[in-house]
């Protein structure tokens, strides 16, 4: 039920139970412009949700309300991001879905140091790598089994990590965490080895090391382009937990992209709820784990 007296000309509204809510046409125009911008597929079951992320911009700009901001966006390419950057969820966590790590770890890179021993370097692209502790725990992974799988001499490892939100790439290259957020099943000799504690006389946080930092390049990519910018091919990608906010054609835009640009004996990492959309370019091999046919 709409409070009629607290409707606004903003295009947004409070219901009698004081919740925000924006009209049918307003929340249409936005997500049609977020799904063109990033194929991110937005329902009414987030109407709420939606119109709270950007109320928040609404507020900082010091708008009158979700109309104005509308024709802000349309007309403000560096706005545009930050809108992005407000409704994409970023939710993440160290070793999230262990399986994969544990996959990488006794399958693929023994399979990699066999089968990439003339180049001697291994190519991961983290996909949507939000605050970045997707790409720091394929980085501490990778140093693991390398150092436990000696002698190997020195291995270039290059890990990509990409997002379309500049605010949780920011996040990420400063590599700085709440120590509560480091699992405890990970253990102390880990956190030690890869992490200074405190930031800024903060003792909760942490830091990753350099050595692992330097693993990892940073980069915006929006996965809706219709082209993506590499001349090589990525023996492993994950793109986890990603593709749940993708309608079926996104979802096969970006899969045959990964196909693209996955080596023909690569392995390709989906979150445990995403399901493979034309199915007949990958095989499963694992536990949401993929090799090309
Ligand atoms: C829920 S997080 C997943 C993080 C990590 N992969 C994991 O599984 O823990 C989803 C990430 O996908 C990013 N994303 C959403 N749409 C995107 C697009 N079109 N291009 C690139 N990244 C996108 C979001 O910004 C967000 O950081």
């Amino acid at each position: 039920m709409w409070d009629v007296e607290n409707i606004q000309a903003c295009g947004s509204c409070r219901t009698a139970g004081g919740e925000l809510e924006i009209s049918d046409e307003l929340f249409s125009r936005f997500t049609g412009l977020i799904y063109s911008v990033a194929g991110i597929r937005l329902g009414p079951g987030k109407k709420i949700l939606v119109t709270s992320r950007l109320m928040r911009r609404v507020k900082a700009l010091e708008l009158e309300g979700l109309t104005e901001y509308f024709h802000r966006v349309k007309e403000d390419e560096q706005e545009l991001v930050e809108m992005l950057n407000c409704i994409s969820t970023n939710t993440t966590n160290f070793f999230r879905e262990n399986h994969h790590f544990e996959f990488l770890k006794g399958r693929v890179i023994p399979e990699l140091l066999q089968s990439r021993k003339d180049e001697r370097g291994i190519r991961i692209w983290s996909a949507g790598c939000s605050t970045g502790e997707e790409p720091y725990s394929i980085a501490l992974t990778v140093c693991e089994t390398l150092q436990g799988l000696r002698p190997h001499g020195f291995w270039d490892t290059k890990i990509l990590a990409t997002d379309i939100s500049t605010k949780v790439l920011n996040a990420a290259a400063a590599g700085i965490y709440l120590l509560e957020q480091f699992p405890e099943t990970v253990g102390e000799a880990l956190l030690k080895k890869y992490f200074l504690k405190g930031n800024n006389g903060s003792s909760d946080s942490i830091r990753v090391k350099d050595n692992v930092k330097n693993l990892i390049r940073f980069r915006k990519l929006n996965l809706k382009e219709k082209t993506y910018p590499f001349k090589k091919t990525f023996d492993v990608i994950f793109c986890r937990n990603v593709m749940i906010y993708f309608d079926d054609d996104m979802k096969r835009h970006v899969l045959s992209m990964y196909h693209k640009h996955l080596a023909d004996d690569g392995y390709l990492f989906l979150g445990h709820s995403e399901s493979m959309v034309g199915q007949e370019k990958f095989r499963p091999v694992h536990i949401t784990t993929y090799k090309k046919n």
